[in-house]
């Protein structure tokens, strides 16, 4: 995986045909995706339940670009191992998961994967501040986590505290939550370069009508490449 700070569709997951994940996988990716964004719900953390390790590994042969998967649960670390050995190239903890974050992150670098942390719509930027030697990607949540398709949370102010702190660190800043065609050039504008979008990007296709899914990618690609 190497660095930089174009945008990068992401499509999530949790809007495909649960009962289709590699022909998604596989539609998403032959029509632009840049990356294949996974959100781990453990009923606990947040309200709503998906898949886990097992699953995560069934996807793994079909993701050819970047596996990025989004823990949402907690605790994170007695499953690190479990998720590296599924094949994540990047997984992200929240912040609001455990006491112990710094922690987290270094077992998850030291597992081979890229480590991420995500900051609920209430947590602060500056709650990352001696995390960004630690963190590869932060990922800001522009949506309560748990659920699709829910309306966009402004956070331009905290994105582009979090840019002026990562300054020429490595660090992708990953948008998560209500990304659309509208939103999509607020994001980029304020520093944004991972821009994760599920009902955005599933709407209107399926399995059999995959075409959609290419529009819907150019469609926010273009959105932000114009911001
Ligand atoms: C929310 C998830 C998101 C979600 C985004 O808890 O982390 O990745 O799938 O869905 P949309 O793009 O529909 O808001
Ligand atoms: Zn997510």
């Amino acid at each position: 995986m190497s660095f930089d700070r174009s945008v990068k569709i992401a499509p999530s997951i949790l809007s495909a045909d649960f009962a289709n994940f590699g022909q998604e996988i596989q539609a998403i990716e032959a029509e632009g995706a840049d990356w294949v964004h996974v959100d781990v719900m453990d009923g606990h953390f947040v309200p709503n339940l998906t898949f886990g390790p097992m699953a995560v590994k069934a996807f793994r042969p079909h993701v050819k670009t970047v596996m990025d998967v989004h823990l949402m649960i907690a605790p994170v670390d007695p499953y690190i191992e479990a998720y590296a050995d599924a094949g994540a190239d990047v997984l992200t903890a929240h912040i609001e998961a455990g006491p112990h974050i710094h922690r987290t992150l270094q077992a998850i670098r030291a597992s081979g994967m890229k480590a991420g942390v995500a900051l609920n719509p209430g947590t602060p930027a500056e709650a990352v501040a001696h995390l960004l030697d630690l963190t590869d990607l932060i990922c800001v949540m522009t949506v309560n986590p748990g659920f699709g398709g829910q309306k966009f949370i402004d956070m331009t102010g905290k994105i582009i505290a979090l840019r002026q702190m990562i300054g020429d660190r490595p660090v992708h800043i990953e948008i998560d939550g209500g990304v659309d065609p509208t939103t999509a050039p607020k994001v980029r504008a304020a520093g944004a370069d991972v821009l994760v979008a599920g009902s955005a990007v599933f709407k209107g296709g399926s399995v059999d009508n995959t075409g959609v899914y290419g529009n819907n990618i150019r469609a926010i690609r273009a959105a932000a490449n114009a911001a």
